[in-house]
């Protein structure tokens, strides 16, 4: 495959070309960062969102859901911390008017290092071959070692500076590392400031009445503010999880990467309520059934890793990140934080209403410690699909684009193709069509030669090619084309569906 840049490049082209993700407005040259999720992408993103939903909500009997609104009283972002901390800091070029983050300057600085660190050990790899210790090299090679002490130093000078809120300092070390414009070059900075992310709206008819409001930037705060009313509703006992899927907003200052970082996004968020002092075994218990989720999917083992985080917020105890394998490297997919009783706490505060739980078995009321898991919609639908996307050299030389996504996730479960459009072969291929759509998405596809239908339906991602021809119509039987491994198999009509059931049921993903 082509490196990495013009992979990502492929992966955007390939997600338009197949009516996956368009940008949004395009007609009026689009909006930044802002997305639109076209045919198959909103079965693709429907189909994660459920995948989610299932093993999170009906796999734990004392897990529940929620669809709160979008909009909330505004003191709710005040006592979460979100109107006076949820601040990225900026810099402007003064040349080219480009605006950065500040503090992913200074880490993209830093991880330059990591990845001259990373040649040096490519390079003696080659050269020692099989004799080659790579973990005694990386620990004495004097240019690792200094590559990688020089990131260390400048990250943690980094979070020091953000820490202290010192935001002339960071102006300090990007100018004394000689950062500059990664478009222009130019290294005419202005001062560093912060900025939050929030969108504001307004509630009300008129300009002297109305609110302020904001479009909430994560969906975590419906929960907390619902989560008494779901426990006495649902007579709920701790532990217990309230789930949660739905849009968030956030004015991003440096949107890039395609969906990975959007202005309107996506999460699927759960927090699970737990008693004081119990909180980092739940902690250990999700980051490991957040990984088998991910597992399940099959896009290997070795494309995941956690981050665990050194430096918290203010409001956890404990903080990982699962990242994932991205076309431009290991980025953050999903968090698992440890949020202690903060969220509540602060909640009971602004509110002036108790927010305690009774606890039964200890006979006694406390405010619950929560375990939070949140990953965007978007990011994984990224993942699935920047995974999935392969060119294949087949064994006659000619090649193929394929997108191998997890069968339970495809869009459309199989196209159904007769052979050539006379005969009586195109009403027995919709007859085919009007038996299996009760249970699957299936298509209709009777436009050019058999063989360039599997490469279009190979290029989108559909696991199953059902082809009706002459001997259909005799006996009843069909081809079975399995996208992955092009073996096709001759089957009864009447066994399509249990076959397509066997390769998409949930229990064989899930379990
Ligand atoms: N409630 C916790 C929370 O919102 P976060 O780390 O800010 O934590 C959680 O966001 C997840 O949401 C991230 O791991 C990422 O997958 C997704 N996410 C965050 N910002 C995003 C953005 N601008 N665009 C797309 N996904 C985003």
């Amino acid at each position: 495959m082509a490196n990495p840049e013009d992979f990502f490049k492929k992966v955007i082209a390939h997600a338009k070309e197949y009516g996956y993700i368009f940008a949004s407005s395009e007609i009026y040259d689009g909006l930044s960062a802002v997305y639109d999720y076209a045919q198959n992408g909103v079965e693709l993103k429907k189909n994660i969102r459920e995948y989610w939903w299932r093993s999170m909500v009906y796999m734990h009997q004392n897990i529940v859901g929620l669809d709160s609104a979008i909009l909330m009283h505004p003191k709710i972002w005040k006592a979460s911390g979100h109107v006076d901390a949820f601040n990225d800091p900026l810099i402007d070029n003064k040349d080219s008017k480009k605006r950065y983050r500040a503090d992913v300057l200074v880490e993209d600085y830093a991880e330059k290092l990591e990845v001259k660190a990373q040649k040096e050990i490519a390079k003696a790899k080659k050269r020692f071959g099989e004799a080659f210790d790579q973990a005694q090299f990386e620990a004495t090679n004097d240019r690792v070692l200094r590559y990688r002490q020089e990131k260390q130093g400048i990250l943690d000078r980094l979070a020091r500076s953000l820490e202290a809120e010192d935001l002339a300092d960071v102006k300090v070390l990007i100018e004394s590392l000689g950062i500059a414009d990664p478009d222009t070059g130019s290294k005419n900075w202005t001062d560093v400031r912060q900025f939050n992310l929030m969108f504001g709206t307004k509630l009300g008819a008129s300009a002297e009445t109305a609110t302020d409001l904001y479009l909430r930037p994560e969906t975590a705060q419906g929960i907390f503010v619902n989560y008494l009313n779901v426990q006495k509703t649902g007579r709920m006992k701790i532990p217990f999880g309230i789930a949660q899927t739905g849009k968030a907003f956030r004015n991003e200052i440096v949107a890039r990467q395609f969906i990975f970082r959007m202005r309107e996004f996506e999460q699927m968020e759960m927090q699970f309520f737990v008693r004081p002092g119990e909180e980092m075994q739940w902690y250990d218990y999700w980051k490991q059934t957040r990984l088998k989720w991910h597992l399940s999917l099959g896009m290997g083992e070795e494309n995941y890793r956690f981050h665990d985080h050194e430096k918290l917020a203010h409001y956890a105890n404990a903080a990982s990140d699962i990242e994932f394998n991205f076309p431009f490297g290991f980025k953050e997919l999903e968090g698992i934080h440890s949020r202690t009783d903060f969220d509540l706490k602060q909640h009971e505060t602004f509110s002036g209403k108790k927010l305690q739980f009774f606890d039964p078995e200890l006979n006694e009321s406390y405010v619950p410690y929560v375990v939070e898991t949140s990953i965007g919609l978007d990011r994984m639908f990224l993942a699935v699909l920047s995974h999935s996307l392969q060119e294949e050299t087949l064994d006659d030389g000619s090649q193929r684009t394929v997108l191998k996504l997890p069968f339970i996730l495809a869009p459309t479960k199989a196209a159904v193709l007769p052979l050539v459009k006379k005969d009586g072969l195109p009403e027995l291929a919709k007859s085919i069509i009007d038996q299996l759509q009760w249970d699957f998405n299936v298509i209709y596809d009777e436009k050019d030669a058999v063989g360039r239908r599997y490469r279009r339906q190979d290029a989108a991602g559909t696991p199953y090619c059902i082809t009706v021809d002459h001997q259909s119509l005799e006996d009843q039987t069909v081809t079975l084309r399995n996208r992955d491994t092009m073996e096709q198999i001759r089957v009864s009509i009447d066994s399509l569906a249990l076959h397509m059931q066997e390769a998409i049921a949930y229990k064989n993903w899930l379990a």
